[in-house]
């Protein structure tokens, strides 16, 4: 069942360990990452231009974008490399049972 504020956005069996997956949530598409058993929830879009990171190269905590290069942490949402400087948003993550539920952004 869900729990409030959080809606279910995939089940954990189609995120193995290192697996990205895009979810669209009202107008937002979010990236749903798992770095070694956890699942972590981003915005997809990158914060310089227009690419989803899921085309990018996920690196353990890291993802590439596949326009320019910038290096995302993908727990933090911290912008690493430039030519992005503005980090992007990430939002908690809950899972119950085999669904994997998507609640506010954090920052
Ligand atoms: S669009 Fe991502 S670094 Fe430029």
């Amino acid at each position: 069942m869900a729990q409030s504020g959080f809606v279910k956005v995939a089940d954990v069996g189609e995120l193995a360990a290192g697996d990205v997956k895009v979810v669209e949530v009202g107008s937002d598409q979010i990236l749903l990452v798992n770095v070694d058993g956890t699942i972590y929830a981003l915005d997809d879009i990158c914060s310089h231009a227009y690419a989803s990171l899921s085309e990018g190269d996920l690196a353990g905590e890291e993802i590439e974008c596949p326009l320019h290069g910038s290096a995302f942490n993908v727990i933090t949402g911290e912008a690493l490399t430039p030519p992005a400087d503005e980090n992007i948003r990430t939002f908690e993550v809950r899972i119950d049972g085999q669904d994997v539920l998507l609640g506010p952004a954090k920052s």
